[in-house]
């Protein structure tokens, strides 16, 4: 992300300055987390996809606060996300309910994303107001889909990626296409960059949910196996319960004892469903990649082609 260092830093001083708030306790909890060890992928796609579609490789100044929007908007819903998923770690520090409680952390979240929406307000484009706003609607869509069907061993594919498409790549198919708006591209290129961030959305959860099972909370930053112990329906485990009736057993019992859970990500693990979902994620790595290889070669798209890479790689 070389060419972008500059903006990033920036971003990072600038994401401070939106959430000041005169209530020290709010304060404290919305910025906590900024501070953190975030990747901040979602802007960094947001910039390199404004300089690939700009005339002379620029990012204006709305596309620039289109990336400290899209950013903000997420660390709301992490925080949000972590009183749902009982987390108590998130980015290597303390989750904001278990430093604060449960109250201060919804409405530290409640608090970001208001913040979120004066700021794209203040970007005066209506369209990319009625694009962004849809994100955290989406949000609430997909976490509540994902509430009501916990330790429903029933659950299908089709029902996960729709679920994943509300939680997670609704916020990178609307701001990509956003960031096209305030190009003032034309219609079709606004869709393609939809599309391209819908597809990197659902590759990225999907990669996110191998590393719930494969990986560990040291190197995640967050607790691994959260999804299995809430019960969250996640590819490598959907795919894994085809075959293991015992699995369902285990579900069923809800994972009461964290002996059930070691064995529950065994199975799992000696299942191929791991594999399959790697696969999952790299066909919709490969659509995206494939919309930036067709029609956006024309132009230096190989910062963005690396980056869509690593949200892959992230898993081998
Ligand atoms: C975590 O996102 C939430 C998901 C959508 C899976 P990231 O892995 O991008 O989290 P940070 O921003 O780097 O902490
Ligand atoms: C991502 O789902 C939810 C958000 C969009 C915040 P997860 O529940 O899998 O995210 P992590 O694993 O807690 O980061
Ligand atoms: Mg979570
Ligand atoms: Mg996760």
């Amino acid at each position: 992300m070389q060419s972008i260092q500059t903006e990033l830093k920036k971003l990072n001083e600038n994401l401070q300055k939106m959430i000041a708030t005169e209530n020290p306790i709010l304060y404290s909890a919305a910025e906590q987390l900024f501070n953190a060890r975030g990747k901040r992928i979602r802007p960094a796609i947001i910039l390199l996809i404004s300089k690939l579609i700009s005339a002379n490789n620029t990012i204006s100044i709305e596309q620039k606060r289109l990336a400290e929007i899209a950013e903000i908007i997420h660390t709301a819903s992490l925080v949000h996300d972590d009183v749902i998923d009982n987390c108590d770690t998130r980015r290597g520090i303390r989750s904001v309910h278990t430093v604060f409680n449960n109250k201060i952390a919804v409405l530290a979240g409640d608090f970001l994303f208001a913040q979120s929406s004066w700021y794209l307000a203040n970007l005066n484009n209506p369209n990319v107001v009625k694009t962004i706003s849809k994100i955290i609607t989406d949000f609430a869509e997909g976490e509540v889909q994902q509430g009501i069907r916990s330790f429903n061993y029933q659950a299908s594919v089709e029902e996960y990626i729709e679920k994943s498409f509300y939680k997670t790549a609704s916020l990178l198919a609307c701001s990509c296409k956003a960031t096209a708006i305030l190009n003032k591209s034309h219609i079709k290129v606004q869709n393609d960059f939809y599309m391209y961030g819908k597809h990197i959305g659902l590759g990225f959860q999907i990669i996110d949910d191998i590393l719930d099972i494969t990986s560990k909370s040291a190197n995640l930053g967050k607790p691994a196996a959260s999804d299995l112990k809430n019960g969250n329906f996640t590819a490598p485990l959907i795919l894994a319960l085809n075959k293991k009736s015992k699995l369902e057993k285990m579900i069923n019992q809800e994972f009461q004892f964290n002996q059930t859970l070691n064995e529950a990500i065994n199975i799992i693990k000696k299942t191929n469903s791991i594999q399959k979902a790697k696969d999952m994620a790299e066909e919709n790595i490969q659509l995206a990649i494939q919309i930036l290889k067709k029609k956006y070669s024309n132009k230096n798209n190989k910062e963005l082609l690396l980056n869509t890479y690593y949200l892959l790689n992230r898993v081998y």
